[in-house]
């Protein structure tokens, strides 16, 4: 797909569809003001169809000749807030997808860079589609041009590496863990390295001389052995900051012993996407090159059932010396998380984000718009809900004291890796703090919007890439 800025009027402009930005306030004289004669049309099918213009509807009129372009699809762009319009970009660029348009014009109002950039990674997200599987017939080729009007930008660069990144993430989780296993993943990461970007992979009795245990007792039940995976981006010049990102890699989570229902577990190839994530900000991050020192940290790993899985009852002991028992080996994440956490402390970072497809109970608390928040360190907090304003996404802190901690005390060994029902997520965020040492450190929980069931407004079902567009601005600021 290729972006362009047009000085074509609404009017003038040739395209498949073009998706006009409208308000509830203005509705009508927006229509008149940017299609003329034919506005008074347009307005004419709002009214009939009750269509009012609020944020992401949409409402679509073939011009039949009145317009250059074929169709109108009139968008509400809501507030004008980076969120509300990537929802606007995206529920218009759905709408193009869906009729397999090939040029789409954009009049979203005047844009400057930054708002270009949103525009350009809601497009991308709103026409994104997963259809690999499907019979060639049912196939439809994504929209090729899309020419951006009534606007004073004249770079998106920014937005296109970070929307490109989102897709690739959005690729990692829809393909099935039958194609993404931990070897696999390891492979995309490697395919990422360049000049500036090095990838270390360790598999088998390197795992176990590093002692990274949590990872090598989950991935005890499968065939496809474990893979821990260390992406570095080394800027040109002396690095600013030196930061690292940790996901979570459980490329299918059927629970282990402590077995998921057959509904649970339909969707669990998302439990990767925290290090589709990864990979995807590390994308971005080599196409962008900003002067700060990237580490992405994967731990990889299935979580199966079979005769040497791990056991309920069975003692970890970590990397750096803590001793964990399993109470349910369905809370595997935290295992594989901690490994990579460990090893990054290693490092004396400025700071450090895990992200990852948690807990269960983070989705009943937040739903699949929110990722959930954990840190007591309220710099690193700002910062990260600054980032996620300036992207649109949803981030909602949430708390982490750690007197909660209580609940985690284990009764052989040290801590135990289920703290409960109560506050369940926090309890996993406190578990992941236990491996943090002397780095300022948050904790993503994206279990709700890494992977929507239901197709919205902008997004089709299926991977979303949560969180790149907010952790690549959270590095580049
Ligand atoms: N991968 C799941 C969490 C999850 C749930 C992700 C729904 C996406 C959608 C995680 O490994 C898990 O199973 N967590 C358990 C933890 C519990 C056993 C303490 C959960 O949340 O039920
Ligand atoms: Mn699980
Ligand atoms: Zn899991």
């Amino acid at each position: 797909m290729t972006l362009r800025f047009s000085d074509h009027t609404p009017a003038t402009v040739e395209a498949d569809l073009l998706v006009l930005g409208v308000t509830t306030d203005t509705l009508a004289d927006r229509l008149q003001g940017a299609l003329g004669a034919f506005g008074a049309q347009v307005a004419a099918a709002a009214e009939a169809e009750s269509y009012t213009g609020k944020l992401a509807t949409t409402l679509v009129v073939r011009t039949l000749g009145a317009l250059p372009v074929r169709r109108v699809c009139v968008v509400g762009t809501g507030d004008g807030s980076p969120g509300d319009l990537r929802r606007a970009a995206g529920a218009g660029a759905m709408v193009a997808r869906n009729a397999g348009d090939q040029t789409i014009a954009l009049a979203l109002g005047a844009l400057d860079n930054t708002s270009a950039s949103t525009v350009a990674e809601g497009v991308i997200a709103g026409a994104y589609r997963f259809d690999r599987y499907k019979a060639a017939a049912a196939r439809k080729a994504a929209p090729e041009t899309v020419l951006v009007l009534e606007s004073d930008a004249a770079d998106a660069a920014f937005g296109l590496a970070i929307a490109k990144a989102q897709s690739l993430a959005r690729d990692l989780v829809n393909e099935p863990a039958d194609a993404i296993y931990p070897a696999t993943l390891a492979a995309q990461a490697r395919a990422l390295a360049t000049d500036r970007m090095t990838v270390e992979v360790w598999e088998g009795d390197k795992l176990v001389e590093e002692r990274m245990n949590g990872m090598l007792t989950v991935g005890k039940g499968s065939d496809r052995g474990p893979r821990f995976i260390h992406m570095t981006y080394r800027p040109a010049g002396t690095p600013r900051k030196r930061i690292g990102l940790v996901g979570k890699g459980v490329t299918f989570d059927a629970g282990g012993l402590s077995i998921k229902t057959a509904a649970g577990m339909l969707t669990m190839r998302c439990d990767m996407g925290g290090s589709a994530a990864v990979i995807g900000v590390m994308k971005a991050i080599a196409e962008l090159e900003p002067d700060v020192e990237v580490h992405g940290f994967i731990g990889a790993a299935e979580n199966m059932l079979g005769g040497s899985a791990c056991k309920l009852g069975d003692i970890i002991t970590y990397r750096n010396g803590k001793t964990v028992e399993i109470h349910n080996t369905d809370a595997e994440g935290r295992l594989v998380m901690a490994d990579c956490l460990c090893v990054a402390s290693e490092l004396g970072l400025d700071g450090l984000v895990d992200i990852a497809t948690l807990t269960g109970a983070c989705v009943v608390a937040l739903g699949e718009h929110y990722t959930g928040l954990f840190t007591q360190d309220d710099a690193m907090a700002t910062a990260l809900l600054a980032s996620a304003d300036a992207a649109g996404e949803g981030l909602w802190r949430m708390p982490l004291p750690d007197f909660y901690k209580d609940k985690l005390k284990g009764e052989w060994g040290d801590i135990k890796n289920v703290g409960g029902r109560a506050a369940g997520a926090t309890t996993a965020g406190l578990f992941l703090s236990e491996f943090v040492e002397n780095t300022p450190w948050a904790h993503l929980d994206i279990a709700g919007p890494a992977f929507l069931d239901k197709t919205t407004r902008h997004f089709v079902s299926g991977g979303t890439g949560a969180m790149v567009p907010t952790l690549t601005r959270w590095i580049l600021s």
